[in-house]
């Protein structure tokens, strides 16, 4: 079977390397890839929102399974067009998607079907909304646009003053574009953050291991947030009581609710919660792997994991064998350009990639990359993820950090604390 992995970033070269690796599959197509995806798979040069092309490609090519590693495609439609098509595809279609593209939207899912989420209000105009912010009496308030906004769109704000400079800065200067047409003025959680990565078969939910990963550019989770900066799986703390609570309370009537809302959801869907007194409520959908979340997961997961995508895709996860877990804890590194999470330089040559992954128990995937000529160059601000498993996250740490250690490029950095974090400050909720 031929299998297309459509985006071209750590996550994706993380899915071509495991999928790669499926008896069951003869050939990796990524679209459009990077220098990494390029080693386990043939890139082919079709962007990621080109459904168009997309769908002519997986035609053309006969593949057996698409499996879509960014929202961007499941937003504009790729899944539905597939499944017109009769192929395979794991990942929703545009209105399962609408639950991370429209945080509106999956708000009002959310309160209609008594899932815990934060209380919030939705405004279209500023005016509106700043009325209402003159009335809040509890502070910090959250304010969010609606849409995508590559994780710079929601506001903590601690008084009226700085609540109505984001009111402004999303509505009046517009600086997620439409995403802040409408925005959402939310009750402030307090508690650890968690997420939970499930697949949803349209009826069947199957938990995956858990993992996190590390936001801020800082070491100490201090300064701006990225993309992420580096990952760790399995956590400590996550008890079987908290466990089931998420399942029951959260994830079994989010399947409900979207069934009854006409979305037939297959693929994973990522829950970003905050475990509050009052047991965890949901701050967001994401409706794809994260990165660098998925890297540490495709590090960990034993089993061959295309019977699990394809059961997935066609609703059939219930008869799949779940996936076997490598018990080893696995620490990924995010290595960046200088200056990223603002401005960077792209095109400097990457050297020591060999001695990396000659590292025991290292797999470096790559992300912003590009093949030049004989060489491999920088592409974006998030460059590599050297990921390690150990025998213990000590051990997963030295050797990710060894392999860091080996990667040469002008101004590259990286965060020196992943897996690090005191135990106390883990976002995983502590023994309930
Ligand atoms: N209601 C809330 N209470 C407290 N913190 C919040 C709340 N909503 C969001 N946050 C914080 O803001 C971060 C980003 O919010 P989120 O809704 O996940 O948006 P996105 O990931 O799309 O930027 C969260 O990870 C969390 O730390
Ligand atoms: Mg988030």
């Amino acid at each position: 079977m031929k299998v297309l992995v459509v985006g071209g970033g750590g996550r994706e070269h993380a899915l071509c390397w495991k999928i790669a690796r499926s008896k069951r599959v003869k050939q990796v197509l990524c679209a459009p890839g990077n220098a990494g995806t390029a080693q386990v798979a043939r890139n082919v040069n079709v962007a990621a929102d080109d459904i168009d092309g997309l769908v002519a490609l997986a035609q053309k090519e006969n593949v057996g399974l698409v499996v879509v590693g960014p929202e961007d495609p499941l937003v504009l439609g790729l899944a539905d067009r597939l499944r017109e098509l009769k192929i395979p595809v794991f990942g929703p279609g545009a209105k399962g998607a609408q639950m991370e593209a429209s945080k509106v939207f999956s708000k009002d899912l959310m309160e209609r079907h008594r899932i815990p989420t934060a209380a919030s209000r939705t405004f279209d105009r500023s005016g509106q909304a700043k009325g209402y912010l003159e009335s809040c009496t509890v502070w910090p308030q959250v304010i969010k646009a609606e849409g995508l906004a590559a994780g710079k769109g929601v506001y903590i704000c601690h008084d009226l003053e700085e609540a109505r400079q984001a009111v402004d800065a999303i509505m009046e200067e517009k600086r997620h574009g439409d995403s802040g047409e409408r925005i959402l003025v939310e009750e402030f959680l307090e508690g650890e953050e968690a997420s939970v990565f499930a697949l949803i078969d349209g009826r069947t939910i199957l938990i995956l291991e858990s993992v996190q990963d590390h936001k801020q550019v800082g070491e100490g989770d201090t300064g701006p947030n990225t993309g992420g900066m580096g990952v760790v799986s399995p956590l400590r703390t996550l008890s079987t009581r908290l466990h089931r609570q998420i399942e029951q309370r959260v994830l079994i009537p989010t399947v409900h609710a979207m069934r009854q809302e006409g979305i037939d959801y297959h693929g994973v869907l990522f829950v970003g919660l905050m475990m509050t007194e009052g047991g965890p409520r949901v701050i967001e959908y994401n409706v794809r792997f994260g990165d660098p979340e998925c890297q540490a997961l495709m590090r960990r997961m034993k089993s061959d994991i295309v019977p699990i995508l394809l059961a997935c895709a066609q609703g059939e996860l219930e008869k799949a064998d779940p996936p076997q877990w490598d018990a080893r804890p696995c620490v990924g590194v995010v290595a960046a350009a200088g200056g990223y999470p603002g401005s960077y330089r792209k095109g400097d040559a990457i050297r020591g990639l060999e001695g990396a992954a000659a590292v025991e128990g290292v797999e470096v995937f790559h992300a912003g990359t590009k093949q030049v000529g004989e060489q491999i160059v920088t592409n974006g601000g998030r460059v590599l993820c050297i990921t390690a498993v150990g025998a213990s996250l000590d051990e997963a740490r030295e050797s990710a950090y060894r392999a860091y250690d080996a990667i040469a490029w002008e101004d590259k950095f990286c965060r020196r604390d992943i897996g690090q974090r005191r135990p106390g400050g883990q976002p995983s909720p502590a023994e309930a």
